[in-house]
């Protein structure tokens, strides 16, 4: 069946990228992907909401670099449909808008931020700051290494690592509007000569071979189903010897989850694994599993806590900033698939194989 989300029905469509030139009259229009007024192969491109002819897909492809082109050797359409599709469910319009207007509420100097006025949104993964400095415990950094921060989001845990370790971090993430806050919060707590950010694909990075001395990811591979390019990938870039942190959502067992949870509003872009399977993963893309740590316990805790602050009413600036309105149902959906068994919160230290 062909994807017709946000094609509205019996009505003409056309497009306003550049080249486009796809006109839906009705749901026949749309066969296999095939559209019959233009007979082009169409792909449904959620930035715009409708289908478009492949070529449209093209800024998105050149916003994520040089890795763009390579990501889509690699994996084709399909790949740049699914990493589009997940840009896009982050990518909230008006964000660094809204979490300067934030910042500005809660009294805070916005163009001399301190890393305390954006801790409570600016790492967007379970357990937030608790968790990256109990990762990052676990990953014996020194001042003279370069870090990589794969999926960084908008950069908390990067500028975390780059204050307090003093290293260098490097950050890519998928999503343009992550890139662009993390660049500018960044600037103004004075990190820009320790923390850099692009925007880049996991899974086609920027970089050359054996660049970095440890690397990490948070709360990201959830969204990414070629799991065996990822490692490989992160493999690549890493030396030998280097360490690489996991912290994931993974599953139990293969019982279907409740959604919409914050990684994703189906399961078209969520992509989790077990952690036999992360181990196995690993294993093959030339890593060493050291430790697995089970986080849930932690996760639950961290939940109830949440829960027990929306009593005392939505706080300013929080992560319903990056997660909009749908927050607290998307939160009792982790909980939900938690308490049942079907997922599990994870902590994973490796080391790249010499
Ligand atoms: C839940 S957020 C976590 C962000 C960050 N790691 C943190 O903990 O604050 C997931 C992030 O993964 C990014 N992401 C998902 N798939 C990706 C991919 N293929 N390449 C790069 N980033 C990706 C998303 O854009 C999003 O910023």
């Amino acid at each position: 069946m062909p994807d017709t989300r946000g094609v509205p029905d019996m009505k003409p469509t056309t497009g306003t990228c550049s080249s486009v030139a796809f006109e839906r009259q009705n749901t026949s229009a749309v066969s296999d992907n095939q559209c019959v007024t233009t007979n082009t192969t169409c792909v449904f491109d959620t930035r715009r909401a409708r289908y478009v002819r492949q070529e449209c897909l093209t800024p998105f492809v050149s916003e994520l670099g040089a890795g763009g082109e390579r990501l889509q050797k690699i994996g084709g359409q399909n790949a740049m449909k699914l990493e589009s599709e997940v840009a896009q469910h982050y990518g909230v319009e008006g964000l660094l808008e809204r979490i300067l207007a934030g910042l500005e509420a809660t009294g805070a100097d916005v163009r001399h931020l301190q890393p305390e006025d954006l801790s409570s949104f600016d790492e967007f993964h379970v357990g937030g700051h608790e968790a990256t400095v109990h990762a990052v415990k676990r990953m014996s950094l020194s001042e003279d290494q370069q870090v990589l921060d794969v999926g960084c989001g908008i950069g908390g845990a990067a500028r975390y690592i780059a204050s307090e370790v003093a290293c260098r971090v490097a950050g890519i993430d998928l999503t343009p509007a992550y890139i662009q806050i993390a660049q500018t919060l960044t600037h103004r707590v004075g990190l820009d000569d320790k923390a850099a950010f692009e925007v880049a694909s996991a899974l086609a990075m920027p970089f050359e071979d054996e660049t970095f001395d440890a690397a990490f990811t948070f709360h990201v591979a959830m969204n990414i189903r070629d799991r065996e390019g990822l490692y490989r990938e992160i493999a690549r870039v890493m030396k030998p010897g280097a360490t690489f942190c996991v912290y994931d959502v993974m599953k139990k067992n293969e019982e279907a989850l409740t959604f919409p949870v914050p990684w994703a509003p189906s399961e078209y872009t969520s992509h989790l694994t077990t952690v036999d399977e992360m181990r196995t993963l690993l294993n093959d893309a030339g890593f060493e599993v050291e430790e697995v740590e089970d986080r849930t316990e932690f996760a639950q805790a961290f939940f109830r806590q949440k829960a027990a602050a929306v009593v005392d009413g939505p706080q300013p600036l929080g992560l319903e900033a990056l997660m909009g309105p749908s927050m607290p149902e998307k939160f009792r959906n982790v909980v939900k698939n938690m308490g049942d068994e079907r997922i599990v919160v994870v902590q994973l230290i490796a080391t790249r194989k010499t």
